[in-house]
């Protein structure tokens, strides 16, 4: 899928599309009804049986691994007159049986029985008829599970493109893969579900605002702790966003240290070769020190590698990857679901505290969590407004911004800049391409 490079053009977007109704039901059968969507990990479904429940849009399905093995999604909805099938958020079935009039199928999706069939349906009921409804196409790359509805959707390959690679980077680095700890937290937030994926494709300008207790806590690196890595510290944090095509989106800012050649803190170094092993060498660059890496898979997946420092401990501290999806439920409301990745086999006392770090930080109840959410609901509110909503908001940072030169190997439209809005218009453009608003009817957003 070809999509016009319009990101270095300054974008306006009307502040209806946080909060109105009409537009959030156009997004659901545009976006929501073609896009690829992540519904889960194949670590939460090792085992025939094994499902978790989970959302595309505001349809509830099961992601199941049948008892052949194979991975397949099913509309969590029964076929009779629509009960869902499965109430948990996780469990293991070899069947699922609706708790309304019992009908019956395997965890393969075919309907086996019907409660009294002969005497209501008949002998000749064809059962086969009423399999359950599944999408178009399921797949999966670096064991993250995806769907769409859509038929005529690309590939998964095509429809991440460029950001398969940064998605390697992150989650594909490690020997014997990653698995998510635990059961994903779920959270219902007053925000329109863009809000946060439009934050995590690249906004490193609200960092050091919205932050600032949590800079002031020692969340982050101060430059005392950067002494302790190198001899020379730069005077600022430096780094590259990336618009992937598609809507999808990169930032990664460096610490501002230079080094004789690759270091990738917040991993033990007994780790490091592994990394050298399974990524390219433009990858590694990426991943060398890193201070954050983050970035938005259009419409909904966002995901973060990060850590924090020295609130306990005179050392950089351990690192964690986290990817969060948004649910739509309406204009204003959300429901977000966060899902913490460990790498298998890694140290356990690391393991630990990776841990800390994440539920410090970027975890549920982080304090970067609060604060960034703060805003999301912000924005929500302040766009319901009669008049408010025909007001624009303009993303003009980083027009200026130098593209990075193609010998730095990084694939997309990559910049040199770590505060710029380049990332957020692509988002956003993703988003009006896949709208077709009539701009005279009903202006969300000027191109
Ligand atoms: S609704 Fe499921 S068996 Fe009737
Ligand atoms: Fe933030």
């Amino acid at each position: 899928m070809t999509i016009i490079d319009r990101s270095a053009e300054p974008l306006t977007v009307y502040r209806r599309s946080w909060g109105d109704e009409e537009v959030f039901l156009t997004e659901m059968d545009r976006i929501f009804g073609h896009c690829w969507q992540f519904l889960a990990h194949d670590s939460e479904i090792p085992d025939p049986g094994d499902y978790v429940t989970r959302k595309m849009g505001r349809d509830r399905v099961i992601v199941a691994r049948g008892e052949d093995g194979e991975i397949r999604v099913f509309l969590n909805t029964c076929r009779h007159r629509g009960v869902p099938l499965c109430r948990a958020d996780e469990g293991n079935s070899s069947h699922y049986r609706c708790s309304y009039h019992g009908w019956t199928y395997t965890n393969t999706g075919e309907l086996r029985g019907v409660t009294y069939q002969p005497d209501v349906y008949g002998k000749n009921f064809d059962k086969s008829k009423f399999s359950l409804f599944e999408p178009a196409q399921v797949d999966s790359v670096c064991g993250l599970i995806f769907a769409t509805w859509d038929p005529e959707a690309p590939t998964l390959a095509d429809y991440l493109g460029d950001a398969a690679w940064y998605l390697q980077a992150i989650v594909g680095k490690f020997d014997g893969g990653m698995e998510v700890a635990g059961t994903p937290v779920r959270n219902i937030v007053r925000a329109n579900w863009k809000t946060e994926g439009e934050n995590l494709s690249g906004d490193g300008y609200h960092t050091m605002i919205t932050h600032a207790t949590a800079l002031e806590l020692g969340l982050f690196a101060t430059p005392k702790d950067l002494e302790k890595l190198s001899d020379v510290v730069n005077p600022r944090f430096t780094g590259r966003t990336v618009d992937c095509g598609n809507g999808h989106t990169v930032r990664a800012q460096r610490l501002p240290v230079e080094v004789e050649g690759r270091k990738f803190w917040g991993y033990p170094e007994d780790m490091w070769e592994q990394f050298e092993r399974n990524l390219t060498p433009e990858q590694a660059d990426l991943m060398s020190c890193l201070s954050v890496n983050h970035g938005s898979i259009f419409p909904n997946m966002s995901f973060i590698e990060n850590f924090k420092t020295n609130v306990d401990g005179p050392d950089l501290h351990a690192r964690y990857i986290r990817i969060t999806i948004r649910y739509p439920i309406s204009a204003t409301h959300s429901e977000q679901v966060w899902f913490f990745l460990q790498p298998r086999n890694a140290d356990p006392e690391w393991c630990r505290l990776s841990s800390l770090a994440y539920l410090r930080t970027n975890g549920p109840s982080g304090m970067f969590e609060l604060d960034d959410t703060e805003n999301f609901v912000g924005i929500s509110e302040a766009s319901v407004g009669d008049y408010a909503r025909t007001k624009p908001v303009d993303y003009l940072g980083g027009l200026h911004h130098k593209l990075t030169p193609p010998e730095v190997g990084w694939p997309g439209r990559v910049v040199d800049g770590d505060r710029t809005e380049h990332t957020l218009r692509a988002f956003h453009r993703r988003w009006n391409e896949l709208m077709k608003v009539d701009e005279a009817a009903t202006p969300s957003i000027e191109v």
